[in-house]
């Protein structure tokens, strides 16, 4: 690895750019600019593009007419890094430990991104030009659901036309194990707020007259599952696309132990999930109900007679083909009302939303990118689908008419939104190489 590469790397993680939390805004701007920088040293046209949000970065080689175009889609902006006290080193100042870089945003998504805007780098430098024209689109809302990427395809969608989108954020197998990911689960995002009475009570004088809005909330959250892992949402499965016999055999034939895996990686006592599917069916073509925050009452040191005021849920759906995010939260809020005991109110808010992703990886370009990841780590290639969502992904088909290849560079284990996040130097190198490979191909 060049000394330039790995500093490079290190002062892109050193921005603590942080998208859902307005205290950081001026640090994702000052990331964004990192970018442009970064894009423009290495010869391309670059620019920030203000959004209402944080800015989108779009770098552009010299297009040159007869040749395919290839728009690289990021984003540079990370996950919260909380709760810290659980990092063994501060999430914004990156350490080298056993060939691995620990730091908020190293594998999600700065290491990946890096490894793409490398890769053009270098071959610019060995050849003065690249095989395609190339666009970069990094943006700096991924993880809060890209709600202002949309208008910006959709404003420059003449300028942006390209033949396919190449995206490294999602994951691989195992370690050297090229892989490609041909689908992506949705997400849809609900938060909820029971209210009861005015102010926090007594818990002796008052309590037994009045519904208390954490054990409301707790009936709420319990009517979401039965005990069989099925979410029992009303319709919630109908529009689901039902797993196909060669696929679920494909997937018994990949070449790892997922259950162990699993185990290790979440340390979980045990793996637990929808009856009748295997855990990489059920994370990779299941539709799931989960919990994502959940508050209300006394959390401090020791006891507290109260009755708490309010309580609240966030919630997030993972969605499948053919799920559909509105008519899905329109059921979850029926079903949720339905099941709010009398004596308090609830309030739902919707939050972030995106479509799940399919595409035929035997397609013309999906070919191409395989025989480039089959080279560049000599291995063959494992074609998966992914729990994770991009929201973005299924508006470059609607917007700009092409199919995305996922080629992901994270490795199971590399704790992406949790703490100690990490990415393997390995693999920045192996990106590197991997995108000089797929542009090559993409060109031939
Ligand atoms: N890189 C992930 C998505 C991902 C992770 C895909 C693992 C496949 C495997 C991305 O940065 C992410 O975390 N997306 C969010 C989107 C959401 C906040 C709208 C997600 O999936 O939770
Ligand atoms: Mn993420």
């Amino acid at each position: 690895m060049r000394a330039s590469h790995l500093e490079d790397f290190y002062s892109f993680l050193r921005l603590p750019s942080v998208s859902t939390d307005d205290n950081y805004s001026e640090k994702l701007t000052e990331c964004a600019h990192w970018v442009v920088e970064k894009l423009t040293n290495i010869g391309l046209e670059a620019r920030l593009v203000p959004t209402p949000g944080h800015p989108v970065v779009w770098g552009k080689n010299k297009h040159k007419p007869g040749r395919r175009t290839v728009l690289i889609y990021g984003h540079y902006d990370v996950q919260p890094p909380d709760p810290l006290e659980l990092w063994d080193s501060p999430p914004f100042e990156p350490v080298l430990k056993d060939g691995f870089v620990f730091a908020r945003g190293s594998t999600d998504n700065k290491g990946q991104i890096l490894s793409h805007m490398l890769g053009v780098q270098e071959a610019l430098e060995k050849d003065g030009d690249l095989p395609v024209n190339v666009h970069f689109v990094i943006e700096g809302e991924e993880e809060i659901g890209s709600g202002n990427l949309g208008n910006f395809l959709h404003e420059n969608r003449e300028a942006l036309k390209s033949d396919v989108a190449l995206v490294s954020d999602t994951g691989m197998i195992a370690p050297g194990v090229p892989t490609m990911s041909y689908g992506l689960r949705g997400v849809t995002a609900l938060e909820l707020k029971v209210r009861g009475p005015a102010i926090d009570l007594h818990s002796g004088i008052y309590g037994g007259a009045v519904m208390n809005p954490a054990t409301a909330l707790a009936h709420i959250l319990a009517s979401l599952h039965d005990k069989d892992g099925h979410v029992v949402i009303p319709g919630f499965y109908d529009d689901v696309q039902p797993l196909e016999e060669w696929e679920r055999q494909a997937w018994r034939k990949i070449p790892v132990e997922a259950d162990k895996e699993l185990l290790k990686e979440t340390g979980a006592p045990e793996l637990f999930g929808e009856k009748g599917y295997s855990s990489l069916e059920r994370i990779w073509a299941r539709p799931t109900a989960e919990i994502n925050g959940l508050g209300g009452g006394y959390q401090g040191q020791g006891t507290k007679t109260v009755i708490p005021s309010e309580a609240m849920a966030k919630l997030t759906f993972r969605l499948v083909p053919n799920q559909d995010g509105d008519k899905i939260l329109k059921l979850a809020r029926k079903h949720l009302q339905a099941h709010t005991p009398p004596g308090v109110k609830v309030e739902m808010v919707d939050g972030h939303s995106g479509p799940w992703y399919l595409t035929d990886p035997h397609a013309a370009f999906g070919e191409a990118a395989q025989r480039a990841l089959k080279n560049t780590f000599s291995r063959e290639v494992a074609l998966i689908r992914e729990g994770g969502s991009i929201p973005i992904i299924s508006e470059f088909r609607r917007q700009l008419g092409v199919e995305t290849l996922l080629i992901g560079l994270a490795l199971p284990g590399c704790r992406a939104h949790s703490p100690n996040e990490s990415f393997p130097l390995e693999n920045l190198d192996a990106g590197i190489r991997m995108n000089k490979a797929v542009l090559h191909e993409i060109a031939a």
